[in-house]
């Protein structure tokens, strides 16, 4: 098991890579309409961009769950061909999908828009790691720490809600409008929620084994979260869903939730990082640490956009202009990225924290970069989406779209820029990890090497 969490997680630093090189692709498409229009056009281009990047999320999330359990939990694997062929199967989709974007024979909604039928196996690899997650944890654990509770949450919901995104192929549900836009929508927010779950999981479970605090991993609090979640999933994640016609008061609720959720979060990393630095001052100096507090003021930052953008004369105004993709990317990349990378870091110390040590220097300047180009890729989207807006609402129709483009082209060669930045970060940070930490352990025996380096930080 645990070998395979560590190819899961080389698969996801692949995805990484070749998912944001997408994105800076996509990001010359948007300076120079033409570039690579014959071969893979924008609206094949954001696809592949955000298939893999997801990919990235999920398969890092997953590869981690399996390594934790076996390596940190000491748990005895359920039988093996259940991991097994829930990794084979992911390879097989990841290349059908591929082939589907490459070929054109789409036919998918947006987000997924790949070939429907190849989510029947999707879906059976996610039965296949709930049936391994369950068998695993079930017999062995007994009073579950939160972040078991997180992880075996996610999986479940996230079979449910990528059935339920896909209810569109049934007539029932596409003949209707108002039905089928809502279960879409309302599927979506729930899939970020459940895909959240395990990603939170794994910061908790994190921030647990860094500090060694208890409550953390079973303090009230900390459940107050996960139930607080476990609602925001069901409500499709308020944020998302905002113009799905619904009950006013569901609505306020849904919203209430989604803000609180990250509220509780950002007090919860606050007082674990105090407690924290309280407690063991040297190990405030484990790269993961740094990853942690950048995801906290990443939060800190999404929370202030996604109260904005939902306040409804805003929402009119914002809605469908680039201003949606910066908290979609603000919120993928500054919060989930950097809560996985700091999960990939404590494994590959864990494995092998000499190696690290020696790249320690380089894994700074990735963060750094990363970090800075992020917020200058972030501004330059609020910038291009806050023009984008002022044309569509009051200069739309007197200056064609032409002039538009033109206006906007210092907004978009500064995306281009900082995505290009951001790229290199990222591509530094997942190299230095693979080749120094998860790269090795695949190959040598994972357990020697993690004998000799536990303690060094
Ligand atoms: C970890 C890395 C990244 C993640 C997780 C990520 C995530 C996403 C997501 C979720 C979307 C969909 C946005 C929406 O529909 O609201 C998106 C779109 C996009 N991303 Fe990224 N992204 C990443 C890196 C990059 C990089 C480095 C670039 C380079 C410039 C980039 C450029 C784009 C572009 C051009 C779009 C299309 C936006 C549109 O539809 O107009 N991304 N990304």
């Amino acid at each position: 098991m645990k070998k395979y969490g560590l190819l899961f997680i080389s698969l996801s630093l692949g995805a990484l890579i070749l998912g944001a090189f997408f994105g800076v692709l996509a990001a010359v498409q948007y300076v120079f309409p033409d570039f690579l229009k014959e071969v893979i056009a924008f609206n094949k281009m954001r696809p592949f961009h955000v298939s893999t990047v997801l990919a990235w999320i999920i398969l890092s999330s997953t590869g981690g769950i399996y390594f934790y359990l076996q390596e940190e939990l000491k748990l005895k694997p359920s039988a093996s061909w259940t991991y097994k062929t829930h990794f084979w199967i992911f390879v097989i989709c990841a290349i059908a999908i591929y082939v589907s974007y490459f070929t054109g024979q789409m036919g998918g909604r947006e987000y997924l828009e790949f070939f429907p039928l190849i989510t029947i196996p999707v879906l059976a690899g996610w039965a296949l790691f709930g049936i391994s997650y369950f068998k695993t944890t079930f017999k062995q654990v007994t009073n579950w720490p939160v972040y078991l509770w997180m992880w075996g949450t996610g999986i479940v919901f996230m079979i449910y809600h990528l059935t339920e995104a896909h209810l569109w192929l049934f007539p029932y549900f596409r003949e209707y409008f108002i039905r089928d836009f809502s279960i879409q929508w309302k599927s979506y927010g729930s899939f970020v929620g459940s895909w959240n779950m395990l990603v939170y999981g794994t910061l908790i479970f994190v921030m647990h084994r860094l500090s060694h605090d208890e409550t953390v991993a079973r303090g009230k609090k900390t459940f107050f979260f996960y139930f607080l979640g476990l609602t925001n999933l069901m409500l499709g994640w308020a944020h998302h869903t905002y113009f799905v016609p619904m009950a006013t008061w569901v609505r306020f609720l849904a919203y209430l939730v989604s803000m609180t959720e990250w509220l509780v979060l950002l007090n919860i990393i606050h007082g674990w990082s105090k407690n924290f630095k309280k407690k063991e001052k040297s190990s405030i100096h484990h790269p993961a640490y740094s990853f942690v507090m950048a995801a906290d003021y990443w939060i800190f930052i999404n929370v202030f956009i996604a109260l904005l953008i939902s306040i409804p004369f805003i929402n009119y105004y914002t809605h469908g202009t680039r201003i949606t993709v910066m908290h979609s990317m603000g919120t993928t990349i500054g919060i989930n990225t950097n809560i996985l990378f700091a999960s990939l870091i404590y494994i590959s110390v864990y494995l092998n924290g000499d190696r690290i040590q020696k790249v320690i220097k380089q894994l700074r300047i990735g963060f750094w970069l990363m970090q800075s180009f992020l917020l200058l890729f972030l501004i330059s989207l609020l910038w291009s989406g806050i023009k984008r807006s002022i044309w569509m609402y009051s200069q739309g129709e007197y200056l064609p779209f032409s002039v538009l483009h033109e206006e906007i082209k210092p907004a978009l060669i500064s995306f281009l820029i900082s995505g290009f930045g951001l790229f290199i970060a990222l591509a530094l940070i997942a190299w230095l990890l693979f080749r120094n930490g998860i790269y090795l352990a695949v190959y040598k025996q994972a357990g020697e090497a993690s004998n000799r380096s536990k303690n060094r930080w």
